[in-house]
């Protein structure tokens, strides 16, 4: 007799087509509190990191963070204080990385800092393999001697790690985040060539620096480190999440304009206005730091390509897709980034879109409405763009594998309802 296990399944459940109106605020941005957590590993001096957002990916970097040897204290909402005390561990277990690829951002500083470290790799994710190569190639220019195996990165540096030209096959965030921690106590000066440039990648190069780091050019192609002895301790404030950002944008356009957002980081997302634009959705200021989505009547198709950091990032590829669903006309997005990143496309046409894939692109033909159904969450963006599609469809959706939502939104379901959502959680 085989005993299935049940497994008890979360959703998040969705009454469709309610009028939302009122206030966002935009958290902390999670792909920059994650490499300045790390950050942290860097000097035995006493950080502090304000407006950090509270995130299950957040929370696993700090039990990472513990079990190294890092003592995290929560001084008040959103502002930790980070103390090194002494080396527990210097594992990143693949309990902890298995729950958070990101968690590969500990081994530079940990390298650097303490010559050695153990990492599991990190497992791919449905959007893609997820390899570490670049990440690894680099620190072995740089003097680290590497191997790879039984699922764990064995890394060592008994001399310590030597500045040099590096120059990275295609930009990776977390891969220039790792060297440029890395290498800010290296020693000699490091020269990092085709550089990713997010604002993220830029956060973390200012909080380096007020760590008394050496760095010019983040934010372009080519980041130059020239390593000092130690950094020390430093207060820190997280920029907003431009990801979160632009996903209120989307469900502000849906909404008429009733959806005011705060903290709204306009300068991240000047290429997304232009998309928006096109679409005929205009982000206006309402506030010192409020905006708001003014659209006209009728809204057009669009056709969406992503790329690195200015351009159109990944990460928001999901959000589109459910607003183009149902905008009338033919659109087109092409995903470069990532080889998998259309799982949301078979859950969004059991709401009744009605897109067709070929290759890396997607055509979405739009239709009158969506409705509701029960779809799961694929991918932690795919999971944002699910609730959007329940929010403007038709009846009752239900959205399974919700974990991926709370990796990367802040208390979502109670932003929503603030806004007049209907949205509760239940367990199956
Ligand atoms: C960061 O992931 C973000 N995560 C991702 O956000 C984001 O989607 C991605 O950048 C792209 O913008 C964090 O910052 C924590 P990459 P990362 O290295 O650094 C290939 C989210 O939702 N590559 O820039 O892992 C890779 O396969 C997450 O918050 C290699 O081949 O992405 C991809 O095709 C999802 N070898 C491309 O480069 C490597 O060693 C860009 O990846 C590294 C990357």
């Amino acid at each position: 007799m085989i005993n299935i296990r049940e497994e008890t399944v979360e959703f998040l459940e969705i009454e469709g087509r309610k009028t939302l109106k009122g206030v966002v605020h935009v958290s902390g941005a999670k792909n920059a509190a994650l490499p300045l957590m790390a950050a942290t590993l860097l000097t035995d001096e006493a950080i502090i990191l304000n407006n950090i957002p509270y995130l299950l990916d957040v929370f696993t970097m700090k039990s990472l963070l513990e079990h190294i040897g890092i003592e995290v204290t929560e001084l008040e909402k959103g502002k930790f204080l980070f103390r090194f005390s002494e080396v527990n561990s210097l594992e990143a277990p693949y309990e902890l990385v298995s729950k958070m690829r990101a968690s590969i951002l500990v081994l530079g500083a940990m390298l650097a800092r303490f010559h050695q470290a153990k990492v599991a790799l990190p497992g791919g994710c449905s959007i893609g393999t997820r390899p570490v190569d670049f990440h690894l190639t680099a620190l072995k220019k740089m003097g680290a001697q590497i191997k790879v195996e039984h699922g764990y990165i064995y890394a060592k540096a008994p001399d310590g790690l030597k500045g040099t030209v590096i120059e990275f096959p295609k930009k990776t965030v977390t891969g220039t985040e790792n060297i440029m921690m890395a290498a800010s106590i290296a020693e000699g000066k490091t020269v990092l060539k085709n550089a990713a440039k997010e604002p993220e990648v830029v956060d973390l190069a200012n909080m380096l620096k007020k760590m008394g780091a050496q760095i010019e050019g983040e934010g372009t192609d080519t980041i130059v480190i020239t390593g000092v002895k130690r950094l020390k301790g430093t207060e820190h404030t997280i920029i907003p999440d431009r990801i979160e950002a632009g996903t209120f944008a989307v469900l502000s356009a849906l909404f008429d304009g009733n959806i005011i957002i705060e903290n709204y980081p306009y300068q991240y997302l000047k290429y997304v206005h232009n998309i928006l634009e096109k679409i005929g959705v205009t982000m206006v200021q309402v506030g010192r730091n409020s905006f708001v989505a003014k659209r006209l009547k009728t809204l057009y198709p669009a056709k969406i390509e992503t790329r690195e950091y200015p351009f159109f990032p990944t990460d928001l590829q999901a959000q589109f897709m459910t607003l183009l669903s149902v905008v009338e006309g033919v659109s087109t997005i092409r995903e470069n980034i990532f080889e998998n990143r259309f799982m949301h496309v078979p859950e969004l046409r059991r709401l009744g879109a009605n897109i067709k894939i070929n290759n890396r692109t997607a055509v979405i033909s739009g239709v009158k409405k969506l409705t509701g159904a029960p779809v799961k969450a694929t991918d932690l963006r795919a999971s944002a763009a699910m609730v959007i599609a329940g929010l403007i469809a038709e009846g009752t959706t239900r959205i399974y594998n919700i974990y991926h939502l709370d990796r990367g939104y802040e208390d979502i379901d109670s932003k929503l309802r603030t806004l007049g959502a209907e949205v509760s959680r239940g367990v199956e």
